[in-house]
């Protein structure tokens, strides 16, 4: 990041009016920053648009589960409060991960509400009056679906962007919930 900064400034305290051929390039600081890492910019964009709808899920799944933190009731109340709790702030970090990792490739990491609900691949229905088990199925289904459209994603960023960074971070992300899903599982059985 410092080279970064400092090769912009750089640009930028250059004499003003004196025309040199380096003016027929706009002066831009993203073209002079651009990520030099062997993955070509189209490529790299369409990493970043899988990860900001991987993100879309992943906050999604964590604005779900910290409302069933919040309402679930029942005879288990006490256990699923902390469990529920223990798993969003787990997507909660997950969320920051994966923003970053679209940042990591020069993208613009998603972060407004609008742009969650349309992006993502997971039901947002309402889902008040869902009783203790309700809330426990539902979660697991949205861990299912993210598992399923993970294992896809992950092997698109490899095979067709030549992206086996990002395959390995989503390949581990998909780890987590596959954990995940087993935890929440074991208390329908
Ligand atoms: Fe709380």
């Amino acid at each position: 990041m410092d080279t970064t900064l400092h090769r912009m400034t750089a640009v930028d305290s250059q004499p003003r009016g004196q025309a040199s051929a380096a003016d027929a390039v706009p002066a831009s600081s993203t073209r002079i920053a651009a990520p030099e890492i062997g993955i070509a910019e189209k490529q790299r964009q369409a990493v970043v648009a899988i990860l900001n709808t991987v993100l879309a899920d992943e906050f999604v799944l964590y604005t779900k589960t910290r409302r069933f933190h919040w309402n679930v009731q029942g005879p288990d109340f006490s256990e699923l409060h902390d469990l529920f709790q223990k798993q969003y702030e787990q997507l909660g970090q997950i969320v920051d991960d994966v923003a970053e990792r679209a940042r990591s490739l020069d993208g613009v990491a998603a972060g407004s509400l609008e742009e969650y609900v349309r992006l993502t691949r997971l039901d947002e229905q309402p889902t008040m009056g869902y009783d203790a088990r309700g809330m426990i199925a539902a979660l697991l289904a949205d861990h299912e679906t993210l598992i399923r459209n993970l294992r896809q994603d992950l092997r698109i960023c490899s095979d067709q962007h030549g992206d086996e960074g990002t395959m390995d971070f989503l390949t581990a992300l998909m780890q987590a919930h596959e954990k995940t899903a087993w935890m929440l599982r074991a208390h329908l059985r």
